[in-house]
């Protein structure tokens, strides 16, 4: 984390990525990145290459240029480069059609559909179960005095909500949370214990769209199978694959929401005084903004997933040549100081914050309604029921997961007075 202006050095040489160093505080390395090479190409660990794009502006112009595709048969030279979003078993060709790896005009089809049955009054008729969740969660660990707020209550909330507003029945959720716990504590490729998580959750989705075909109800698969545009619908792979990708794409993004957003919080006391003061007071006004700044701040998706350039194109004066992958660095762009006044301070009031924590363009968030509502629902609950919330742990003991798109704690040990 970049609290202090002392944590930005400038190295004359390229700062070295995705070490454990970086990927604790990645901020000063993306900020030497946007100054020096602000497209940057770089190997990854898996030793595939690629350009980093850092810039604010570059970076819009990157997510929303049609030249950009999301499909991994653009990516030149890689014979398996299928599956490149980080979701485990997207190998699979039935989870392959979702809508991160594909173009208009598919893309658009499965857009429009998905959002006839994801609405945002949905989403609104939703919040008292978000807030009861959350109280439940909260209520398991109060007496303790203290907790893990990524095992204990970051993580379980986003599962839940999802597999409620999805239809998945109550007494299946807890099979969610391992599948998921399984998914997030091992990432990468479906390998093992994650293989087998991810067939089990495959496996139920398609059976579980079966029985909805049969007995729709009120729920968002019901929802996705009921969706028509123009009399088409989503065949029954299809919206198993959207299943999964609601899931996939709502879940490790709103743990690292609560996770980071609760943790910047508790290292910012002026700002979270400021939000509880508010709070306290009625207002709901600082807890909006200050859920979007949180977002741009140290937001959980530290990069967009992989797009592959289909024509020569140039980007900030660097020509990108056909075939090559781009990975867009959100977390550079939102903090960078040509967009953004005061860009590595925390401001929950800051008005002028078009971040890109969400992306931009044809693929931005689906899910950003449901993404709010829940961040709001669960810090505004922290801070009340919790006010002496505080650290556990020394910051440079926390230990951030790896994995190239997302930003997230492992733990966040923390301590409170037993309520
Ligand atoms: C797309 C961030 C929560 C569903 C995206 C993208 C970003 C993002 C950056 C664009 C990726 C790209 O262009 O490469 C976030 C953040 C969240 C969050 C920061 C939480 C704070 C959710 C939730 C859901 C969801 C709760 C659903 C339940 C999706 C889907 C897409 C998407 C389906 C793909 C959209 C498309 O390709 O058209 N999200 N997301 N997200 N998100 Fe979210």
């Amino acid at each position: 984390m970049n609290d202090s202006p002392e944590s930005a050095p400038a190295p004359d040489a390229a700062p070295e990525l995705f070490t454990w160093e970086f990927a604790t505080d990645p901020y000063p390395a993306y900020a030497w990145l946007r100054e020096h090479s602000p497209v940057h190409r770089t190997a990854l660990p898996s030793g595939v290459e690629a350009w980093l794009v850092t810039r604010y502006a570059d970076a819009r112009q990157a997510l929303a240029d049609t030249r950009l595709s999301k499909n991994p048969a653009h990516h030149a030279g890689s014979a398996n480069a299928k599956g490149k979003t980080g979701i485990p078993g997207e190998r699979k060709a039935e989870l392959m059609t979702h809508l991160l790896n594909i173009d208009p005009p598919d893309h658009t089809r499965l857009r429009r559909l998905v959002s006839k049955a994801f609405t945002p009054r949905r989403v609104a008729e939703f919040a008292p179960r978000v807030q009861e969740l959350t109280d439940r969660l909260i209520d398991s660990f109060i007496e303790e005095g203290k907790a893990d707020l990524i095992h204990d209550f970051a993580f379980p909330l986003p599962i839940y909500a999802i597999c409620d507003l999805l239809g998945v029945p109550r007494e299946d959720q807890d099979d969610f949370r391992d599948w998921a716990g399984m998914m997030i504590r091992h990432g990468g490729g479906p390998r093992g214990g994650v293989a087998r998580s991810v067939k089990k959750m495959r496996g139920y989705l398609a059976e579980l769209i079966h029985r909805k075909r049969e007995n729709p109800g009120d729920d968002l698969i019901s929802g996705l199978i009921r969706a028509s545009d123009h009399g088409e619908h989503l065949s029954e792979n299809e919206a198993a694959a959207m299943a999964f990708i609601l899931l996939f794409a709502g879940f490790e993004t709103t743990v690292n929401l609560i996770g980071n957003g609760t943790y910047a919080l508790l290292r910012n006391p002026a700002q979270r005084e400021r939000l509880e003061r508010s709070l306290a007071a009625g207002e709901t006004e600082l807890l909006a903004t200050g859920i979007e700044e949180l977002l741009r701040y140290d937001g959980p998706v530290e990069l967009a997933t992989w797009r592959y350039a289909t024509e020569p194109v140039n980007l900030g004066g660097q020509d990108i040549a056909v075939g090559d992958p781009v990975l867009v660095v959100l977390a550079a762009a939102d903090r960078d100081p040509e967009r953004f006044q005061d860009a590595d301070t925390l401001d929950l009031a800051r008005s002028d914050n078009q971040h890109l924590g969400y992306g931009h363009g044809i693929h931005y968030c689906v899910g950003a309604p449901l993404a709010r509502l829940e961040g709001r629902v669960a810090l505004a609950t922290l801070l009340r029921r919790l006010p002496d919330l505080r650290l556990a742990a020394e910051p440079a003991d926390l230990r951030w997961r790896g994995g190239l798109i997302m930003r997230g704690l492992r733990t966040l040990p923390v301590e409170f007075d037993p309520g």
